[in-house]
């Protein structure tokens, strides 16, 4: 089995984060979204994973490598430009030749590994083509992964056929969603996908959808096995589902001290501090992640905040937010559910006249109390 994920994509969803940086590599509790994603395949024991690549595939490379820190090989396969997730099948194709592989979006993160879904599909798959089982439910084509979701029409939709046993259609952001299960961004194919990819036309946005091919195969009388998630997942494109991502994984971490934390500091609960990190005069409340050579002095980091690596919080306080490297936090009382960009700087100014001053880049977003 091989793994395919998808890091292309503009991620206009982020901006102004995205302008300058990729949305897979946007940190969660200090670690790029992507690298998650590389070690779930990693764990499941797949080896041979490409990757696909857009504009900000300068950046992915830099991050990725040739995927030995992992324990992986990675092949990039450029995108000339985003059309679609099927468009990503059909020109991995000489990469992926005829064998089973997992596809795998790179800005979505799950809780439950890859492991279990792999393994039912593979041992679906053996058990259908036992001869004596003739009978049988058929070879699966395709597995797919869903979750129930308050609001189905921003993602791929699944209809289950009654008792739930069967997948009988899927459609990709549809207005009046048949059922409350979307499609999550993790999928097992077989080589009849390429046949499928092949045969359909552009959606309605100019994409070639994963979706329609996985319909196609539904209508060409293939079987797509499916299960519903148990655990979280999440599709970390937008800011709150990111500080969301960013808390759940916060909590499953454990305590760390790796850098200096003096006398007149108190860490409560889990805290992770790494190494070079400094931390004077300060509270943080975990679970909070402090990243390497970061400076935060006179403040306060509460829940469910990630500062990463050389940033400085000084006499401030944050809450539920995520710093990328190099940022500075000065001066300021409170902030809370924000995302700042690398080295992007918040201070407080005595400056007349008293006032807001913003320097911000294209699509920011500010809130003012
Ligand atoms: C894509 C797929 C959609 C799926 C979603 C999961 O949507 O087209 O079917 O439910 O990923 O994250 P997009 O992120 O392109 O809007």
């Amino acid at each position: 089995m091989k793994g395919l994920i998808l890091s292309g994509g503009a991620g206009t969803r982020l901006r102004p984060i995205t302008h300058t940086s990729a949305k897979q590599l946007v940190p969660v509790a200090n670690k790029p979204i992507l690298f998650y994603g590389i070690e779930d395949m990693a764990a499941a024991g797949i080896t041979e994973i490409g990757i696909i690549i857009g504009d900000t595939g300068d950046e992915i490379r830099a991050a990725v490598g040739d995927g030995s820190a992992f324990g992986v090989n990675v092949t990039y396969l450029p995108q000339e430009a985003p059309l679609g997730l099927a468009h990503c099948v059909l020109i991995a194709h000489d990469f992926l030749g005829d064998d089973d592989f997992v596809m795998y979006l790179g800005d979505n993160m799950l809780e439950q590994g890859l492991s279990d879904f792999v393994t039912s599909f593979e041992s679906d798959r053996a058990a259908a083509r036992i001869p004596a089982d003739a009978d049988g439910p058929a070879v699966p084509a395709a597995q797919i992964l869903l979750a129930k979701v308050d609001d189905p029409s921003a993602f791929g939709v699944a209809e289950l056929a009654p008792g739930g046993d069967s997948v009988v259609r899927l459609v990709e952001k549809p207005a009046d969603p048949p059922s409350n299960l979307a499609l999550v961004g993790v999928y097992l194919f077989d080589a009849t996908i390429h046949e499928a990819v092949a045969s359909i036309a552009p959606s309605d946005r100019g994409e070639l959808e994963i979706t329609d091919a996985i319909q196609w195969l539904i209508e060409h009388g293939h079987r797509v096995r499916h299960e519903v998630l148990e655990g979280w997942w999440i599709d970390t494109g937008k800011k709150d589902p990111l500080l969301e991502c960013n808390r759940l994984v916060l909590d499953v971490l454990e305590a760390r001290v790796d850098g200096s934390v003096d006398d007149e500091s108190r860490l409560e609960g889990k805290v992770i501090i790494e190494a070079g990190a400094v931390i004077e005069r300060s509270v943080i409340r975990g679970p909070a992640i402090v990243g390497v050579d970061a400076v935060v002095r006179d403040s306060y980091i509460g829940p469910f905040s990630s500062v990463a690596a050389r940033c400085e919080v000084i006499d401030s306080e944050l809450d539920h937010s995520v710093m990328l490297a190099d940022s500075r936090i000065v001066g300021i009382p409170r902030i809370v559910d924000s995302l700042i960009g690398r080295s992007a700087e918040v201070q407080q100014s005595n400056a007349r006249p008293r006032a807001t001053r913003l320097m911000l880049g294209d699509h920011s977003r500010v809130e003012i109390s």
